[in-house]
């Protein structure tokens, strides 16, 4: 049944082990910290943890450089501590994906020093080397500023070794059939110890063509349907959700012409130009994101998000574009990285602004695919731009008003708390929203629900309905002969706008989900609706009677 494909309609929430809540007082979250927490996890509503890396790790890119495939670091626990966090997460009918990083491993791992140490080893072929300086060194690296090559010298390999990221990060040779092997094998292992899935790093670079020889990208597409194989024979339900920030001329070789592929992507496109919409009230590009990024097989979903653990990369965006985000939302420079992102949370980047915040948040669930929030999001959590690059955007969970946020009783957190100024942890956290029915906790919880009793979201096909101004987002999602329409105002300001459902008879009541505000069509068929500034609402289409004759299957 179409219905058994989970993550079509999941709500999932990304968390870093690291600094999510420790539980035994040495300063850095854990295994048995998140266990405490996986009854708020819960109660929130969310239906997946998605878990950034947590094996061994030196640690020298937040734990993307992994140096043990088959262990957990263990200064967050042990493997047994994993299995209790699956088998409890299961209980409470929460799917756990884990981060995939198999672009590249540790330049600590064993298999990279037995690499460089002998030119004899298995394992040497593992990696990628040149004898001599490619002549493209100096292009194409992920982090332009930080990052000054990708190719650096190691003197005991006496060659140069490729890496896309960090010289930290060597890359595997993920051509290599003793490589694509081995990936299958930490997938297979994983998915014995619980896991529903994972959240695979950096796609476009595991399947592109890798050697100094290289001179025009070429990617391997293959290979995802290699993997994804593995993991339908394994498991059936289990899924790949790929970071992949590509054109949208190319999502169908990610998710296969037949589905065969990836089951999910990040929409990229979409979220860019849904930033470009908050900044400029310019709705335009977002819908031309959408309609390019529609075509998909009836298997696949996007994920959709608004801030990540990275730099909102706004890369993809004409440089004018770009321009008008960065005004609104980064215009410092130490709020920019990278040249081509903001490294900032999303509440202090829309001014701690309540109503801007929220309606944010509800447009993003109710695009299509399937909402990605990170921790502290459902509390607006802020930022420390004194730490750096991304670092500034990780800081501790903020639990309670007790010393470190109530996140450790170490008084030297992993990464500082923050304890200063409209987001520091005497302000924002979540002991006091939880009793304040207004608070921006129990306003996610609410929406959660919301997005769950709305499934055509998930499942349907969408319309961008005409409201006559640029800043008012109409759309109507349509799935067995359900419908809802959801209609966002950008503006700061009320507008009154004129909607035509455009669904004949049924669209003549619209039954407001959030708080009971129904509308009803004048004698043309068109619901007048006046929008208060950063409106939001949510409508059923149809009456009552219609409402019982909803189909569930
Ligand atoms: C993408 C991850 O999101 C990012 O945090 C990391 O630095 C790179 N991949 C390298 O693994």
């Amino acid at each position: 049944m179409i219905n058994d494909l989970w993550y079509k309609n999941a709500v999932i929430y990304c968390l870093s082990v690291e600094t999510f809540m420790d539980a035994n007082g040495d300063g850095i979250g854990d295994f048995q910290g998140l266990m405490r927490r996986l009854d708020y996890l819960a109660g929130l509503g969310i239906t997946a943890i998605w878990l950034m890396p947590f094996q061994a790790s030196p640690g020298k890119d937040d734990g993307y450089d992994i140096s043990d495939y088959y262990n957990v670091d263990p200064r967050y626990g042990t493997l047994g501590d994993f299995v209790e966090f699956t088998h409890g997460a299961k209980q409470r009918g929460i799917r756990v994906l884990i981060d995939l990083v198999v672009n590249h491993t540790s330049d600590q791992h064993p298999w990279f020093q037995e690499a460089r140490r002998d030119p004899a080893s298995r394992y040497r072929d593992w990696y990628v080397w040149s004898e001599q300086k490619p002549e493209n060194a100096d292009q194409g690296m992920v982090f332009p500023g930080v990052q000054k090559s990708t190719w650096t010298y190691d003197e005991a390999a006496k060659a140069y070794y490729f890496h896309r990221f960090y010289d930290c990060q060597p890359d595997l040779n993920t051509a290599n059939p003793h490589v694509q092997a081995e990936i299958l094998k930490i997938m297979g292992f994983w998915i014995q110890l619980g896991v529903s899935g994972f959240r695979m790093d950096a796609v476009p670079f595991i399947i592109a063509k890798k050697g100094a020889d290289v001179k025009k990208p070429a990617e391997q597409f293959d290979m995802l349907r290699t993997f994804r194989e593995f993991l339908q024979w394994r498991q059936g339900d289990s899924i790949i959700l790929a970071e992949a920030n590509v054109l949208p001329e190319t999502d169908l070789d990610y998710f296969g012409e037949d589905g065969d592929r990836m089951q999910m992507m990040f929409n990229f496109q979409v979220n860019q130009a849904l930033f470009y919409a908050f900044a400029t009230t310019d709705t335009g590009p977002l819908v031309k994101a959408m309609e390019k990024t529609r075509a998909r097989p009836q298997t696949a979903q996007w994920g959709l998000f608004l801030r990540n653990h990275d730099e909102l990369d706004l890369g993809r965006l004409s440089e004018k574009q770009r321009q008008a985000v960065f005004a609104a939302f980064g215009p410092d420079k130490s709020m920019q990285l990278y040249d081509r992102g903001i490294r900032r949370r999303l509440a202090p980047m829309l001014k701690d602004s309540a109503p801007h915040i929220r309606m944010a948040y509800s447009l993003m669930f109710s695009l299509p695919g399937t909402p990605v929030i990170r921790y502290g999001d459902e509390i607006a959590m802020g930022d420390d731009l004194s730490l750096p690059e991304r670092n500034c955007a990780r800081t501790p969970m903020q639990w309670s008003r007790e010393p470190n946020a109530g996140f450790t009783k170490h008084d030297k957190p992993v990464l500082p708390v923050i304890a200063k100024g409209p987001y520091g942890y005497q302000h924002v956290n979540v002991a006091a929203q939880r009793r304040d029915p207004q608070s921006m906790l129990n306003w996610t919880e609410r929406l959660i629900r919301m997005r769950k009793e709305a499934p055509e979201i998930g499942w349907g096909d969408f319309t961008c309905l005409d409201a006559g101004d640029p800043g008012v987002l109409a759309i109507r999602y349509d799935w067995r002969n359900n419908a809802v329409l959801i209609v966002h105002n950008l503006h700061s300001k009320p507008v009154e706008v004129e909607i035509d459902p455009d669904i004949g008879e049924q669209g003549h009541l619209l039954i407001d989900i959030a708080d009971g505000d129904n509308s009803e069509a004048d004698d043309r068929g068109r619901h007048c609706l006046l929008l208060e500034p950063y409106a939001y609402r949510w409508f059923r289409v149809g009456g009552l009677d219609y409402l019982l004759r909803r189909t569930e299957i």
